[in-house]
């Protein structure tokens, strides 16, 4: 074991901060939506770090990124990545960190004149945020063998194109298989996007497992009319139906308790105007639980609203289940490795589950799986003020090189 190897952050927050100049956003932040022009250039950047390492850089149909650093031995690799599509207000660590902070490893060990018994792979999956394109982990998912991979490429975004042809016309679609990976065991690194291990004053998050996740859309159609002549016993307004809806949501989260949680964070009504009863409404539901019970209850009790209030209201409801993920737990063995090396290293760690979705739960399906956090200043994410410190990065990415060599060598 290598214990006195340490990482450079100075290097590693160069990178994010380079990473972060593709898709700048005015005030911070960065919009790389996937498959955009922006995603390309992200992509560009980072595959050029991996040939500039040695890496042996591979991607799949789906238009998942590899990059692999033989072991001594043959066989499956110990993975580690994320992604590097962000929200449309993202900020510069989200998903990148477990990129970047894998990249910085491999430079580490390069440095060191380190060669591990099993092969290293750093990867970054197509699509993780879902913001563009439903579900969210799309890459991933598609990758385990979770979602055909016809299904995912037919998939049509919020602004009307399908993952296919933008998959193609940035030129992504590698060639390696998809379905069916053999991997030793993957981790990794994110910030936490909470607030948990920053008011528990806490360097890293040992993290156990992540919620289950429903994403629903809805579409009202009702009869738009007259705002000041039409009485209010004559209306069927897709616009309250809406906002009933989003008032419904937030009531139930507080009334399932636990961690439920509950936003409607898309709603477009139309026409939109001062004077006129809405026609049109759409908005998205998304309902997260650790306890599966609680989400399918959750999840039950909105469908039945929803159904009443259409009734009552006169109005037409569409409905689509746009994400549903059950919550995953992790590999014992892999979150004691997490918390024991950082302990190792002198880092104060907690167990925690994970608020957001992540690769690592898809991952989870055919490789012994775990994740590290690091605290968010904050707990502000999906947001361009997201931040964490260099030295919370660098305590990170240094544990990320000690679980990796632990299960490397
Ligand atoms: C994706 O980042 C999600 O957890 O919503
Ligand atoms: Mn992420
Ligand atoms: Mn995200
Ligand atoms: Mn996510």
């Amino acid at each position: 074991m290598h214990d006195s190897l340490r990482i450079n952050r100075q290097r590693l927050v160069s990178r994010l901060e380079q990473l972060g100049q593709i898709g700048a956003l005015p005030g911070g932040g960065c919009c790389r939506l996937a498959l955009t022009e922006e995603d390309l250039l992200g992509r560009e950047q980072v595959i050029g770090w991996m040939h500039e390492l040695g890496l042996e850089v591979s991607s799949d149909a789906m238009g998942n990124v590899f990059g692999l650093r033989p072991g001594t031995e043959p066989g499956p690799p110990v993975m580690t990545g994320s992604h590097i599509d962000t929200v449309r207000t993202g900020g510069i660590y989200d998903g990148n960190l477990g990129v970047l902070g894998g990249l910085e490893v491999v430079e580490t060990l390069n440095e060191a004149g380190i060669v591990t018994q099993r092969p290293l792979c750093v990867a970054f999956f197509t699509n993780e945020e879902g913001a563009r394109f439903a579900p969210d982990m799309m890459g991933s998912l598609v990758y385990v063998g979770g979602m055909p991979l016809e299904d995912a490429l037919a998939t049509e975004g919020i602004d009307g194109e399908r993952v296919g042809e933008c998959l193609e016309r940035i030129g992504a679609r590698g060639d390696a298989p998809v379905g069916n990976p053999e991997v030793h065991a993957f981790v990794e690194l994110h910030i936490e996007q909470g607030p948990i291990l920053e008011e528990s004053g806490i360097a890293i998050g040992a993290v156990e497992k992540v919620q289950g996740i429903s994403w629903q859309e809805l579409r009202f159609t009702g009869t738009s009319n007259h705002a000041g002549t039409t009485p209010m016993r004559l209306r069927h307004d897709a616009g309250y139906a809406a906002m009933a809806t989003g008032t419904f949501v937030r009531e139930l989260a507080n009334r399932i308790g636990g961690d439920q949680v509950g936003t409607v964070g898309a709603l477009e009504i139309q026409p939109n105007l001062v004077n006129v009863v809405a026609n049109q409404a759409h908005l998205t539901v998304d309902l997260r639980n650790t306890d599966n019970e609680r989400l399918k209850q959750a999840e039950t009790e909105l469908a039945a609203f929803v159904e009443q209030l259409a009734e009552r209201e006169g109005i037409e409801v569409k409905h689509r289940t746009l994400a549903r993920f059950d919550p995953v737990t992790f590999d014992p063995d892999m979150v004691a490795r997490v918390e024991a090396s950082a302990k190792a290293l002198g880092h104060s760690v907690m167990r925690m589950p994970s608020g957001a979705g992540h690769d690592a739960q898809m991952l989870a399906r055919v490789c012994p799986t775990a994740m590290i956090f690091v605290p968010s200043a904050d707990g502000i994410s999906h947001n361009i003020n997201e931040y964490t410190a260099p030295e919370e990065l660098e305590a990170g990415v240094n544990v990320l090189l000690r679980v990796l060599l632990d299960l490397a060598e």
